[in-house]
């Protein structure tokens, strides 16, 4: 079967999209990353979309009066393109409820806390400071408001004694490059779909076990 053509959105360093390509590298994944656009011509990810000779393109969004006017041209490259999906990732520009509503079921996007807790900016000093216990990551579908949107998959983590936002950022991280591509493989595959606005999954997919910080055992439960 062909493979689904996917399109990776950055304004940074990449290193989800380097998940995701080194992922589509096995012959098995159900997809190939056929673009990699970039809103900031000195985005560090489009180096690495290089060494890996995969087409770029910068769209930047300081060229574009409106909003509307820049999410156009994301549209016209991405049809350009034959794009089938659209993974967000580390691409921190508001995209328009009409671009979401285009791409509705097909545009996805990693962000690094347990959702709807922790949107927006600053994620990792506002979990530390709120004293969580259990942090993580969220692959979502991508709606109108930031952050929001149905959510695919969670991949949670414990914040420990003495983190501070980096190190619990690169803790999160790890989960980030583990839970994005297994999530685009359930979407590509139809095994995660979106209906209306929950997901819904095959049946073979089930989770167990729970993740309790402190552990049980340590704390005499
Ligand atoms: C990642 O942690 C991603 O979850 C986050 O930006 C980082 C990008 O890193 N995204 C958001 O905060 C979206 N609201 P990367 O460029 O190395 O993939």
């Amino acid at each position: 079967m062909a493979k689904a053509r996917i399109a990776i959105l950055i304004s940074g360093r990449g290193t989800n999209m380097q998940a995701l390509i080194d992922a589509a590298r096995d012959p098995d994944y159900p997809a190939e990353i056929a673009l990699v656009i970039s809103n900031r011509p000195k985005a560090a990810g489009l180096d690495k979309a290089g060494e890996e000779g995969i087409q770029r393109e910068v769209i930047n969004h300081k060229d574009f009066k409106t909003r509307e006017d820049f999410d156009a041209a994301l549209n016209d490259a991405l049809k350009t393109a034959k794009i089938d999906f659209v993974c967000l990732a580390g691409f921190m520009r508001v995209l328009t409820g009409g671009f979401a509503s285009d791409w509705r079921g097909r545009l996805i996007n990693i962000h690094p806390s347990l959702l709807p807790s922790f949107e927006g900016l600053h994620v990792h000093e506002r979990m530390i400071e709120a004293g969580v216990k259990l942090a993580g990551c969220t692959v979502h579908f991508v709606s109108a408001e930031v952050d929001s949107g149905p959510i695919i998959g969670q991949a949670a983590v414990p914040v420990l004694p003495g983190d501070d936002a980096e190190k619990l950022a690169a803790r999160i991280l790890k989960e980030e490059h583990r839970l994005y591509p297994a999530c685009l493989r359930l979407l590509v595959e139809g095994k995660a779909r979106l209906t209306g606005a929950t997901v819904t999954y095959d049946e073979s997919i089930t989770a167990s076990g729970a993740l309790i910080n402190p552990p049980i055992e340590q704390a005499g439960g």
